[in-house]
């Protein structure tokens, strides 16, 4: 990612800060239903996940200039995922998704520059947490 890159989501996060409860309603709402069986893997209560999940998007795509605090916690975040049974393909799910949402909120403001700037922050995002998977079920978007 170019320096622009990051700055351009640091900046996205930031304006949709406030909105972020509602904006990541919007999302779950959007995976359950796209694909209704991933409900069963959400166990516990959902409104503390969405904060959840917002809160440590925000964190972990702020570190990224920072890669050695980046890769520690995408890593652990992502051995934790893989014992939650997430695999490769949920990760694909989830950016395609979380575009479509961040694109529905931010209207005008969804820029190509920008789409394509959140695309490369997840798929970093995700590769580091797929780092952190014990090499049997590892895997990764860009080998498969
Ligand atoms: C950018 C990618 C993602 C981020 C930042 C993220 C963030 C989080 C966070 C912060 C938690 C709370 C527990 C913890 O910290 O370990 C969590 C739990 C969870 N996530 Fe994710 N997640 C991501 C991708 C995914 C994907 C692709 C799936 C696939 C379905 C998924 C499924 C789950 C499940 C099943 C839980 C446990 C829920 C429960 O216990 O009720 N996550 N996630």
């Amino acid at each position: 990612m170019s320096p622009e890159q990051v700055a351009l989501v640091r900046d996205s996060v930031r304006a949709m800060g406030p909105r972020m409860d509602a904006v990541a309603d919007e999302f779950y709402r959007r995976v359950f239903a796209r694909d209704p069986s991933l409900r069963a893997m959400f166990a516990g209560d959902l409104v503390t996940q969405r904060r959840k999940f917002a809160d440590e998007l925000q964190a972990i795509v702020t570190a990224i200039p920072d890669i050695g605090a980046f890769l520690d916690r995408a890593r652990l975040l992502g051995a934790r995922h893989s014992g939650y049974g997430v695999r490769t393909g949920h990760y694909r799910q989830f950016r395609d998704l979380l575009l479509e949402t961040f694109a529905a909120e931010l209207g005008d403001a969804w820029t190509e520059e920008l789409a394509v700037a959140w695309h490369r922050a997840y798929d970093m995002v995700a590769e580091a947490m797929m780092m952190g998977v014990p090499r049997s079920t590892g895997a990764s978007f860009f080998t498969r």
